[in-house]
């Protein structure tokens, strides 16, 4: 009986495989590999960029063949850290199933090139934009980075002018030596120019690793109006990731107002660690509205600092893992069309949920394992209707004993939010949700823009 039923599964497993194989047996760079290597490793396996080193040519892809076929079938590559069993986002780096099998296949037949006047040309990067020609370019202080392989966390500030107030529609972060850029957060402060006398007055870069209080930087950077009070502070307006385009919204969303005098604020720019000196000159494009803003991107968080506390409050002890939470009833129906949970070194997993008053839980995002160095801005592929009264739920675990490896305390100490200091070796639990008032509608706007 044992043996019989040995045969069959032996049978049912030769036949699932020969099927599979029948699809993909003949993978070959040309024709199979090479569109998937460009659309979804390129971008950042290229010259100056992240990746570190090129997939562009068949050699460098051949060469390579056993870590692309170990980081895609584990998952590492290309990175994107939120489970795509849960929900899946327009803005996505992920690669099918069936991509994963056709790399397995080809490389298992010792990377066979097919014909190779038929590989199809690699993919033009324009040098200035990846989005087209902006109407402004705002340079960043040019910085000297020291290779002394320490993480920098600095707030920036770039300063900028207009004759006349305008809406810009996107705005895209440029950088300029990627080997040390690492990821950028920046709000927009629109000064009142009546308070303002100089934009570009004051510190543009200060280092938030060893100063206590954001305000106190703020006054030294000339973030204030010349009588102590505050400009306008539009959060989130430009970020920025490895490999990861800037947000775009459909025509008249989104868009965000300047006035005559500006500046971004660096809330976060985080240059990574470095063998040798070198230099940063990134820059900034914007791109001006065509059409007239006819819907604001609102946000809330829940979390730290946020519209719903923290529960139990943010205190990890040394060696120990924790569970926290947040809830907020949900006051008015929204459309969210952006995802972003934010956590430091120490976060482990996160999810994010909500239950409306009647019907079934609604899936927002989930990541198994949270990375510090991948925090995405999510946007589903359309936006996600949510009913007044709903719950929305974030649940976060933080990982602070020696096994974490992005532990930044070695032994590991007791760490809290300390009321949102932002420092990175202090911790924050937020889950950031950009929305719009909800329209009849919303449920059909697509967000994914049209690949070109
Ligand atoms: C968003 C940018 C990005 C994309 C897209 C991307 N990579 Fe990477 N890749 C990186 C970075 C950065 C590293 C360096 C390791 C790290 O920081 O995680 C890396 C490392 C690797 C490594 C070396 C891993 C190791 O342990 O040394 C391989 C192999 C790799 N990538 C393959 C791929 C393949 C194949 C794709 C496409 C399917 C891809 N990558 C897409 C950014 C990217």
């Amino acid at each position: 009986m044992k043996k019989r039923i040995g045969i069959l599964i032996f049978i049912a497993c030769s036949f699932i495989f020969s099927c599979k194989e029948s699809s993909t047996n003949n993978a070959t760079y040309s024709k199979d590999i090479a569109p998937i290597i460009y659309k979804n490793c390129t971008p950042c396996h290229r010259p100056n960029q992240i990746g570190h080193f090129n997939l562009q040519t068949y050699t460098d892809v051949q060469s390579n063949a056993k870590a692309i076929l170990y980081t895609v079938s584990n998952h590492l590559m290309p990175p994107w850290p939120a489970d795509i069993h849960y929900t899946r986002f327009a803005n996505e780096l992920v690669l099918e199933d069936k991509e994963i099998e056709l790399i397995k296949t080809w490389v298992n037949n010792k990377c066979p090139i097919g014909d190779s006047n038929a590989i199809p040309p690699v993919p033009n990067y324009p040098a200035r934009s990846l989005l087209g020609t902006p109407d402004l370019t705002i340079p960043v202080i040019p910085r000297k980075i020291i290779g002394d392989f320490n993480d920098q966390f600095l707030l920036i500030k770039v300063p900028f002018a207009l004759p006349t107030e305008t809406y810009a529609h996107t705005i895209e972060f440029v950088p300029g030596n990627t080997n040390v850029v690492h990821h950028v957060n920046a709000d927009i402060v629109r000064f009142n120019e009546t308070k303002k006398a100089n934009v570009f007055d004051g510190n543009w870069v200060h280092n938030t690793v060893t100063d206590s209080t954001i305000k106190d930087a703020y006054q030294k950077m000339g973030m204030l109006h010349d009588d102590g009070s505050y400009p306008t502070l539009h959060r989130n307006a430009m970020n920025y990731l490895p490999g990861v385009m800037a947000q775009e919204y459909p025509d008249g969303i989104g868009d965000i107002l300047l006035g005559k005098k500006n500046a971004f604020l660096f809330s976060d720019i985080h240059y990574g660690p470095y063998w040798e000196d070198t230099w940063d000159s990134s820059y900034i494009n914007i791109f001006f509205s065509k059409t007239p803003p006819n819907r604001t991107v609102k946000e809330f968080q829940l979390g730290t600092l946020g519209v719903s506390p923290v529960l139990p409050a943010l205190i990890i002890p040394a060696d120990s893992i924790v569970t926290v939470c947040s809830k907020y009833v949900l006051p008015e129906p929204i459309s969210v069309i952006t995802l972003n949970p934010h956590m430091h070194l120490l976060g482990k997993s996160f999810w994010g949920f909500a239950v409306p008053p009647s019907g079934d839980t609604i899936p927002l995002i989930r990541i198994n394992n949270w990375d510090f160095n991948w925090q995405n801005y999510y946007k589903p592929k359309k936006p996600i209707v949510i009913p007044a009264g709903t719950v929305i739920y974030a649940q976060g675990v933080y990982d602070n004993t020696s096994k974490n490896p992005f532990n930044p305390n070695k032994p590991p100490k007791t760490i809290t939010d300390k009321n949102g200091t932002m420092r990175t070796t202090d911790e924050m639990f937020q889950f950031i949700i950009m929305y719009l008032e909800y329209q009849k509608g919303d449920e059909e706007m697509v967000l994914e823009k049209e690949k070109k």
